[in-house]
């Protein structure tokens, strides 16, 4: 072979790679399409809750530094902290616990900050508590950020009696002893108490009852232990929640609601509460939160997914006792659940989050909205600090997460009307693990706005979205969109800005709306007219 002939042979082989390769490289397609003239449930804004346990610095330097410090603060809640959360509407708080909860006695967080008792914080640790940040300071924390409160009672280590006056402290408008200690420690006006946790998981670290010990717990509980506030007994009443499972099993909810199903005039239940944790590898926790593999991002994400399974095992049963869906399903404890950071107090569940907690979440949030008949309320584990968090903080600095900037692009989804989105999601397949490639939701605010949510889960590949969108006049769409440059990229407080948000647009022509979104990114869109 000559010289010429050689480079023609050459040439031919390229083009014969280039053509072949070509339907690889090609960017997929995923077609979505959108009749915004149906509609299906409210996206209860409880959906977007959160969880401030008193664990590691979740309270304690996340929220609360003292009226004295030199952190920026209002009557010694941080404000930078507050700033921010203001940003996400937080519909309401679950707080002290967790298993906090079932330890926590109210009395020794109240009253004049240097009369408090140091105590010790058994669950979480064993450091000692101040007590600085009571009820109070919790109520006066809500008032700040604009959210409400999800309380959980001590029903683990506690009494009835303590918790009725803990209510009465509360919510109390006539003049009996209680009331007077809250005004005279600051607030004369009843606080409203949105919900009310009746126990935290107490199959395991709240007693570990049988479901029929906690049954009888639930009912002295439910009928005892009484909101006050006059503004609640009619309108906004109080929500009480049952302990549900944190286990696929359903067993323990067959009793719960069996046992409602036959309930008397005495006592009552508004929702049971379930958790479902986010933990690849299993016990002991061994997945890295920060410094991680593209097989762990997929890893993490099929099991995530999950929780669409195990919320349908617990509404088979419940639709079984309660097929008109009274009794809400609650998520109260959900998220990304990884090893501690090296180097840090095990007890105090400290980690990162990243760009494949962006994801997590925006799954999570779209399995929820898709059971909205059932499921009204989810408060993701835990606000500030403390596992799949919005905000991390070390003494002055502060950092939000990606997970903060998800929940902050979902703000229009809360108490908005599901749209039901068809679309095949196709699959991405790596490292031995399979995952749809996109997921996507829609929804209707409560103005009338169409919003579209889009998650591309493919870690490397760009996607092409192409949805058709009827019942409504749709001109354009604009919004933002959530990726990184790694699987594993995180924000820092050296580097705060790696992983935030960037404004995305795009053409509706002839009722379709086409754009394409970045690998591993959660976008959300406001179709416009
Ligand atoms: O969120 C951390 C802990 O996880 C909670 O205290 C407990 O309820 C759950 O097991």
């Amino acid at each position: 072979m000559n010289l010429t002939s050689h480079r023609i042979v050459l040439r031919l082989s390229l083009l014969l790679l280039l053509v072949s390769a070509a339907p690889l490289m090609a960017q997929e397609t995923a077609r979505l399409s959108i009749d915004a003239s149906k509609s299906g449930a409210k996206i209860d804004r409880n959906l977007f809750g959160q969880f401030a346990e008193n664990l590691g610095h979740g309270l304690y330097e996340g929220i609360w530094v003292g009226p004295d410090s030199s952190i920026p603060n209002t009557r010694g809640i941080r404000k930078d902290v507050v700033d921010a959360l203001r940003e996400l509407k937080v519909p309401d708080v679950r707080w002290p616990g967790g298993c906090f909860a079932d330890e926590y006695h109210w009395r020794k967080g109240v009253g004049p900050a240097g009369a408090r008792p140091a105590t010790l914080n058994s669950t979480w640790g064993g450091v000692i508590d101040t007590n600085a940040f009571g009820t109070d300071e919790f109520m006066d924390f809500l008032e700040q950020i604009d959210s409400r409160p999800y309380v959980s009672v001590n029903v683990g280590s506690g009494t009835p009696q303590e918790a009725a006056e803990w209510l009465e402290y509360m919510t109390a408008a006539a003049p009996t002893a209680l009331e007077k200690e809250r005004a005279a420690n600051g607030h004369p006006a009843p606080y409203t108490v949105a919900m009310m946790g009746i126990g935290n998981e107490s199959w395991s670290c709240g007693g570990d009852m049988t479901a029929d010990y906690y049954l009888s717990q639930l009912k002295i509980y439910s009928h005892f232990v009484r909101n006050m506030n006059p503004a609640q007994q009619e309108k906004n009443r109080m929500l009480k929640i049952a302990v549900g499972p944190g286990f696929p099993e359903t067993d323990w909810t067959e009793a719960v609601m069996k046992a409602w199903k036959q309930h008397d005039w005495s006592w009552d239940m508004d929702g049971l509460s379930v958790h479902w944790y986010t933990t690849p590898g299993g016990w002991p926790l061994s997945m890295p939160s920060t410094g991680f593999s593209t097989a762990d991002y997929m890893k993490t994400l099929k099991s995530t997914l999950f929780m669409d399974d195990f919320l349908r095992k617990q509404e088979e049963v419940m639709d079984r006792y309660d097929p008109q869906k009274k009794i809400a399903l609650v998520v109260d404890e959900w998220g990304g659940w990884y090893a501690a950071l090296p180097g840090t107090n095990k007890d105090f569940l400290l980690q990162q989050n990243s760009i494949r907690d962006a994801l997590l979440a925006s799954l999570n949030l779209n399995i929820f909205a898709r059971h909205a008949d059932r499921v009204r309320g989810a408060n993701i584990a835990q606000m500030i600090n403390v596992i799949q968090s919005m905000i991390l903080t070390d003494k002055e600095k502060m950092v939000l997460t990606p997970t903060y900037y998800v929940y902050r692009m979902y703000v229009p989804f809360q108490d908005a009307t599901f749209i039901p989105v068809d679309f095949d999601p196709g699959t991405v397949h790596r490292d031995d693990v399979t995952l749809p490639r996109v997921d996507a939701i829609a929804a209707r605010d409560t103005n009338g706005k169409l919003w579209i949510e889009i998650t591309n889960l493919d870690p490397e590949k760009s996607l092409s979205i192409d949805a058709g969108i009827n019942g409504l006049k749709a001109a354009s769409a604009k919004g933002e969109t959530l990726t990184a440059p790694a699987v594993d990229s995180v924000n820092t407080f050296a580097a705060p800005g790696t992983v935030v948000p960037k404004p995305i647009s795009a053409t509706v022509k002839d009722g379709r709306l086409t754009l394409t979104v970045e690998p591993k990114s959660v976008t959300v869109l406001a179709i416009e007219p």
